[in-house]
């Protein structure tokens, strides 16, 4: 699978990555909930890279700026919601189908128009999500079949970087709305990178990935993603024993 050609010395990539970034200013301002998983995608991207040896600037910048679109309707997307009560419960899902999928457009037409943003890095973007089906609608739509509910990108990626930047992705949605019900452990993290990655092959998704890179790609999501989980369980642990201290004080 080919890697983007991408030249870092063209373009300023620290600054893209700067919280200050007018860009970055806007999303966190406007969808704080994107610009957390945008954060969360960004890192893992960024392992990853380190582990392939692609550049890890430019990894980040991928996952920092992969959902740029969700900006002209942050409420219509899931993270963004916070206690506002879920729009789609009132809509056709067909409808919701279009105002979701318009986000990976929206993107692109976003970032075109950013002077600063790597020509190069539109392409990968618009693939993040491949052709893969949007499930909570599908399933909630009766009779409709589910291909209609597929996103119309290219499938598979056509770069490594796409093809890492869609498995990230995925595995940071589902972690949030596993931790949304419930404390996640380092099984479940395992787990959840196994099933990503299984349920995306299944799905054609990574068909022009090597499994000489797969393997490396899931071998860094596992060190990232056990350290942070290991670290919040052995956090959890000592606010128990702070709690169970104070309560023993009473
Ligand atoms: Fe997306
Ligand atoms: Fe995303």
């Amino acid at each position: 699978m080919d890697k983007i050609e991408f030249d870092d010395s063209k373009y300023d990539l620290k600054s893209l990555l700067d919280a200050k970034h007018p860009f970055l200013e806007k999303m966190r301002e406007r969808a704080p909930g994107t610009y957390k998983h945008s954060q969360n995608v960004a890192s893992l991207c960024e392992s990853v890279a380190l582990e392939l040896d692609i550049d890890q600037n430019m990894m980040r910048v991928l996952g920092m700026y992969h959902d740029a679109g969700k900006v002209t309707f942050p409420e219509c997307f899931y993270e963004n919601q916070n206690g506002s009560g879920n729009m789609h419960d009132k809509l056709n899902p067909l409808v919701s189908f279009h105002l979701i999928s318009k986000h990976v457009s929206d993107s692109a037409l976003i970032l075109v128009q950013l002077d600063d943003f790597p020509n190069e890095l539109i392409e990968p973007i618009t693939q993040h999500h491949g052709n893969t089906v949007l499930k909570s609608l599908a399933l909630k739509a009766d009779g409709v079949e589910e291909d209609f509910f597929r996103y119309k990108n290219t499938c598979p990626p056509t770069t490594l970087e796409a093809a890492i930047l869609m498995i990230c992705d995925s595995i940071d949605a589902i972690i949030r709305s596993k931790e949304s019900n419930d404390k996640i452990d380092i099984d479940d993290i395992r787990e959840i990178i196994r099933n990503t990655i299984e349920r995306l092959e299944g799905d054609d998704q990574l068909d022009e990935i090597r499994v000489g890179d797969l393997k490396k790609i899931k071998k860094a999501l596992q060190r990232d993603l056990e350290s942070k989980y290991h670290k919040r369980s052995a956090a959890d642990y000592e606010e128990d024993d702070d709690k169970k201290v104070k309560d023993l004080k009473k």
